[in-house]
């Protein structure tokens, strides 16, 4: 039998910030594989390099030193536009700095992904499905200042789904949400991912990190526990 491709390879990948008074390491020569389909916690403590892992393995941001492919292709080099259209079209965003548009409604913010790139079939029906799929069907013309903010995480959700992505993103998700809010968002990425969306969840919560197959640990720039590569 031969091994599949793992979704995510990568190596010695490092992150550092030149600022006035030296440099800052945020992520040190990191090496991780993410097979398809699995659910992975990602914890640790603030400033461990959790979010910056996350930007880079979200094409959100280029790695100083290290390589990283997805799907077996190189992609820690594309120009700008290349990494747009790679995450405009295969991975879905949580992230609080992502946030919604405050003048456009829940429609609106949730079509966003689609308006930069060329997206064949029934965008608007995959739309509105994804704003089912959380639950907000009933507050589709609604803008942000009129929902309240789980409403306002699920929206991000919904436009996450939407785009039908092959992984999943996911910051702090249920950070500000009461109990069950945040359970029922637990549940929805547990279907997706029976579904084969791979999902990397950044949360403080042991009780968000039980909810995932398993739990990886970051400290200092590195990961110390939980990694298989
Ligand atoms: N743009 C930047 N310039 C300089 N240093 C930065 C920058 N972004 C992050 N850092 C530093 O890199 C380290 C890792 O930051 P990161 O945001 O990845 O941490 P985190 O694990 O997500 O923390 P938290 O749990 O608080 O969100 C921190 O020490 C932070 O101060
Ligand atoms: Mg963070």
């Amino acid at each position: 039998m031969t091994a599949s491709k793992p979704l995510i390879k990568v190596k010695g990948l490092s992150k550092a910030y030149q600022l006035g008074h030296g440099t800052v390491y945020a992520l040190r020569s990191v090496d991780l594989e993410i097979s398809s389909g699995e659910h992975i916690a990602l914890m640790g403590p603030s400033g461990s390099g959790k979010s910056t892992l996350m930007h880079l393995l979200g094409c959100l941001d280029r790695p100083t030193e290290g390589e990283y492919f997805l799907r077996g292709n190189n992609v820690s080099q594309l120009d700008d536009a290349s990494l747009s259209h790679i995450r405009a079209t295969q991975i879905g965003f949580v992230f609080q700095s992502f946030n919604l548009i405050p003048q456009l409604n829940v429609y609106e913010n949730v079509e966003l992904p689609f308006l930069y790139h060329n997206v064949r079939g029934e965008v608007r029906k995959r739309i509105l499905e994804a704003i089912d799929r959380v639950g907000l069907s009933h507050r589709v013309l609604h803008r942000p200042k009129e929902l309240s903010g789980g409403e306002i995480q699920r929206v991000a959700i919904a436009r996450a789904l939407a785009i039908d992505p092959i992984l999943i993103l996911a910051d702090e998700p249920t950070g500000n949400l009461d109990f069950k809010t945040g359970e029922s968002i637990l549940k929805l990425f547990q279907e997706l991912n029976e579904q084969g969306v791979t999902l990397l969840i950044v949360t403080h919560d042991a009780f968000v990190g039980n909810h995932c197959q398993k739990i990886m640990r970051m400290q200092d720039g590195k990961i110390i526990d939980g990694n298989t590569s």
